[in-house]
């Protein structure tokens, strides 16, 4: 297709005339994973996009994703520029989850260690104790029972539930769910694994339990990459969003992915497996974002240092 190739070449051209880096997400476009990586950025899962672009020399970051990630950035690189191709590009759990609303929550339950999912808005973020991510979350709340707190958990009802059963802690649950996570169902799945049954279920926590319970590793998407690449199966039954099979065939490309089951099909359900938040990132958005400066996340300062401190100890506590 020539003309995605010129746009990728003026992506490419216009993020080194900048000095910029382009952090993507496994869910968006493959064009957009495979300009990342050839342009020194990264395509990663939550917690490495926050670190990388924490950590990255650029001026100016370009977050291929959702609102929260832009977000994340700004937060952690209040002096960087942050660029998103799309600033309508949102999530339902951040949708599902106001800042008025949740602080009226928080204030009921004074007694409570509020640990929130990256999945949230700036203000959400700046009420919470802790921020955590998929990568993380088993962790950090594990760490906090074991401390004798008690946990305040929003937005991701599905999350917050895995995590309860793994770690017995005392968790109160805002009920929030991914539109896109939440449609995996798990009687089909136990079909198709009789069907494949030497086939690895990997899924992303923010499924629901009948899911869950059937999967060999749950994890965040750069855990259940890891996995493809690193597990002597050959066959993979895949409960996330579509969009990471891209980055899975490149980096594991002898091996079969199989979707997992949704309770729609392509037909009767736009969100079925592929986030139609992250499907509005493309290489036209890039180019904008560099030529005129448009997409770019803003964060109050006052909500901005607020929210800092519970990333920033996610972040030293996996260093
Ligand atoms: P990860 O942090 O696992 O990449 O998940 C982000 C997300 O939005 C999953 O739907
Ligand atoms: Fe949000 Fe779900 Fe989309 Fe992830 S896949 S950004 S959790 S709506």
């Amino acid at each position: 297709r020539p003309e995605r190739e010129v746009l990728m070449q003026r992506c490419a051209e216009l993020l080194r005339a900048q000095g910029a880096a382009l952090v993507a997400h496994y869910y968006v476009d493959g064009d957009l994973q495979d300009l990342a990586l050839a342009t020194g950025g990264c395509v990663a899962d939550s917690l490495e996009m926050a670190r990388f672009g924490r950590d990255h020399a650029a001026r100016t970051l370009i977050v291929a994703g959702v609102r929260f990630m832009g977000e994340t950035a700004k937060i952690l690189s209040p002096d960087k520029t942050v660029l998103m191709p799309d600033l309508d590009a949102t999530c339902s759990l951040d949708l599902g989850c106001p800042a008025g609303d949740f602080a009226a929550f928080c204030d009921a339950h004074p007694d409570r260690q509020v640990v929130v999912y990256a999945n949230t808005s700036a203000a959400v973020k700046a009420r919470a104790d802790w921020m955590v991510t998929s990568a993380c979350a088993l962790d950090i709340v594990g760490h906090l029972h074991a401390q004798g707190q008690k946990i305040l958990w929003a937005p991701d009802r599905h999350l917050g539930q895995y995590i309860q059963r793994q770690t017995g802690a005392d968790m109160l649950l805002w009920q929030g769910a991914c539109i896109v996570h939440d449609e995996f169902r798990g009687l089909e799945l136990e079909l198709l694994k009789e069907r494949h049954p030497r086939a690895r279920v990997l899924v992303h926590p923010e499924s629901p339990e009948a899911v869950v319970r059937l999967a060999d590793v749950v994890g965040s998407t750069s855990q259940l990459l890891r996995d493809v690449q690193t597990s002597a199966a050959d066959t993979f039954i895949v409960a996330t969003d579509n969009g990471i099979l891209h980055r899975m065939r490149q980096l594991a490309p002898g091996k079969t992915l199989i979707e997992a089951p949704t309770a729609g099909n392509g037909a009767t359900c736009k969100s079925c497996a592929h986030c139609p938040w992250m499907a509005m990132n493309a290489l036209q958005g890039v180019v904008a974002g560099l030529e005129q400066r448009t997409g770019e996340i803003q964060v109050d300062e006052a909500i901005r240092a607020r929210a800092q401190g519970g990333i920033t100890k996610m972040l030293d506590f996996v260093a």
